[in-house]
């Protein structure tokens, strides 16, 4: 048996080989919480309280991945975005806060009376499922290549009762029917292949999810190619990118005919999202 203050101590010294002291002990802390389903106020409240050898094996288990580098969202298997929690997977990528950023700029630029919304590359569900959920009245269609991602992708859908999203697998847009969209949201994988962020923490995270081509171009060159087909006069197109991709990417949507081209900076100031219109 051993105390909850003691564990806790334990696995703070741990992390603090690799992290902060500040970030070790919020992460040995939300590892604790975790798996005795508690919040902060009870590990504060108990701090001695007798932990069962089981849940102290756990949390020894628990410590070691997140020593190893693993994020903290796979080693407790779910993430907060947009106020909602998302279950993820190896299979599927840690939806970001800058993402969000992505919801935004979309509920912002559509009105409420928008039919039908496409998103591309849905991973976890996180966009469609914060679209679902502020506008219950828009009929949206996300799909993803990874069937793995998928299935994350229903549990998610359903675990937040989410009755406008249809969700199914697609290379891109060949398994769309052929209709047009009032709006084509994506983030899509676009790190360069030979990228040294592939060396950090986000080694975890699957390559096709993050990696496209030389350049990270590649999927959204193809999108801004097709995207057109499937969306309806004066339809909107919006995703996210790397924050030093923003002027290719108009030089190819310019090159497509699209219109009213802008980016928007994220709150790091960072160009992150760019729209224009069929
Ligand atoms: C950057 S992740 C975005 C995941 C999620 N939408 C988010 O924002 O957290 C890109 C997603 O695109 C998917 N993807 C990659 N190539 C694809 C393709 N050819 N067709 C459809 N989806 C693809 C990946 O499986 C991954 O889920």
């Amino acid at each position: 048996m051993q105390s909850i203050s003691a564990l806790l101590q334990w696995g703070t010294e741990e992390l603090s080989r690799l992290y902060s002291p500040e970030d070790a002990y919020v992460d040995a802390c939300l590892l604790l919480c975790e798996l005795l389903a508690v919040d902060k106020s009870y590990l504060y409240a108990w701090p001695d309280k007798q932990l069962s050898a089981s849940v102290a094996l756990s949390y020894r288990g628990a410590i070691a991945r997140r020593k190893q580098g693993e994020p903290l969202a796979y080693v407790i298997g779910h993430k907060e975005f947009w106020s909602m929690r998302f279950t993820v997977s190896e299979d599927t990528l840690i939806p970001r806060p800058e993402t969000e950023f992505l919801v935004e700029t979309v509920l912002n630029l559509l009105p409420i009376t928008t039919q039908s919304i496409l998103e591309l590359g849905t991973g976890t569900g996180a966009i469609a499922c914060a679209l679902a959920s502020m506008r219950p009245e828009w009929q949206i269609q996300a799909v993803d290549v990874s069937d793995k991602a998928l299935q994350i992708a229903e549990h998610n859908i359903n675990d937040h009762k989410l009755k406008n999203i249809r969700c199914y697998a697609s290379n891109w847009f060949d398994k769309i029917a052929p209709m047009q969209f009032d709006a084509i949201v994506s983030n899509p994988p676009y790190v360069e292949s030979n990228s040294e962020y592939l060396q950090t923490e986000i080694r975890y995270e699957p390559r096709l999810a993050l990696v496209s081509g030389e350049t990270g171009l590649d999927a959204l060159t193809y999108i801004i190619e097709h995207a057109k087909k499937y969306l309806k006069p004066k339809g909107l197109l919006c995703f996210e990118h790397g924050f030093s991709q923003a002027r290719e990417l108009h030089a190819l949507l310019h090159a497509s005919q699209y219109q009213n081209i802008h980016t928007v900076k994220d709150y790091a100031g960072l160009d992150r999202i760019t729209y224009a219109y069929c």
